[in-house]
């Protein structure tokens, strides 16, 4: 392998540790970005040198074509049904093992695998841990139909939340909107803070144009930090509220 930055050294130290979880026979879930890239990789190896027999769903279409590319087979979730264990990235956790997610736009699929697994299991990098969630911009999944509509309703409900004057801006790449694997767009919502995001979350989820958003509120078990110098610490919320 070619030397690594320090960055990416942290993030491949916290896939290896996520992918020394998996035992043989596991339905996994695989992950979507650059962490959980660095995880399909190096769960490849381990299926070759191990001949490991899994079954695994991918949050993406990005991360199945790279997990196939590698010789992975990937299973439609339906067709595996419950899973184990899912690993995967994040935007931000904080203390509660609360996490933003959807940074790479894939936060409906996240979710819904995250959801349907035994454990979930996050990895990042130290720049990921914060005490409050809301420095990263929320992703939330809103429908195309109305979106401009759904955006000022989504307004209101950060001015109900005393979250006013927050921008609230569809993602957009190359002159084009973002359409998620589901062919819907991104808000991105620039928050600073979010004082109550149980509220939030709930807020968000009952307006009729929004899908989901990507606030993993009681879902992730663990979370593996990497370290530049290609250690982890992992934290739990039990160890957290100690
Ligand atoms: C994709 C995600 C990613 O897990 C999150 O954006 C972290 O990505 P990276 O590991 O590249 O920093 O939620 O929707």
């Amino acid at each position: 392998m070619t030397e690594l930055s320090p960055a990416d050294t942290a993030k491949n130290a916290a896939a290896v540790a996520a992918v020394a979880l998996v035992e043989d026979g596991m339905r996994l879930g695989l992950g979507t970005g650059s962490t959980a890239a660095f995880m399909v990789r190096r769960l490849a190896e381990r299926v070759q040198a191990e001949g490991l027999h899994l079954r695994c769903a991918a949050t993406s279409q990005a991360t199945a074509d790279l997990a196939k590319s590698l010789g992975l087979k990937i299973e439609a979730l339906d067709d595996i049904g419950w899973l184990d264990l899912t690993l995967d990235g994040a935007d931000e956790v904080d203390p509660d093992l609360n996490l933003i997610k959807g940074g790479g736009a894939a936060l409906l699929r996240e979710k819904i695998v995250a959801c349907a697994s035994a454990r979930m299991v996050v990895m990042a990098d130290g720049a990921k841990v914060v005490e409050t969630l809301g420095a990263f911009l929320l992703p939330v999944e809103v429908i195309p139909f109305g979106w401009q509509t759904t955006r000022q309703l989504v307004l209101r409900v950060l001015d109900k939340l005393e979250l006013e004057g927050r921008a609230v801006t569809r993602r957009m790449h190359a002159g084009a909107p973002v359409l998620t694997d589901e062919g819907n767009f991104i808000l991105d919502l620039a928050l600073e803070a979010i004082p109550d995001p149980a509220a939030l979350s709930v807020a968000l989820n009952a307006l009729p144009g929004v899908v989901e958003n990507g606030l993993f509120l009681g879902i992730c078990d663990l979370a593996i930090i990497g370290q530049p110098d290609g250690s982890v610490v992992e934290l739990t919320v039990e160890e957290i509220a100690e």
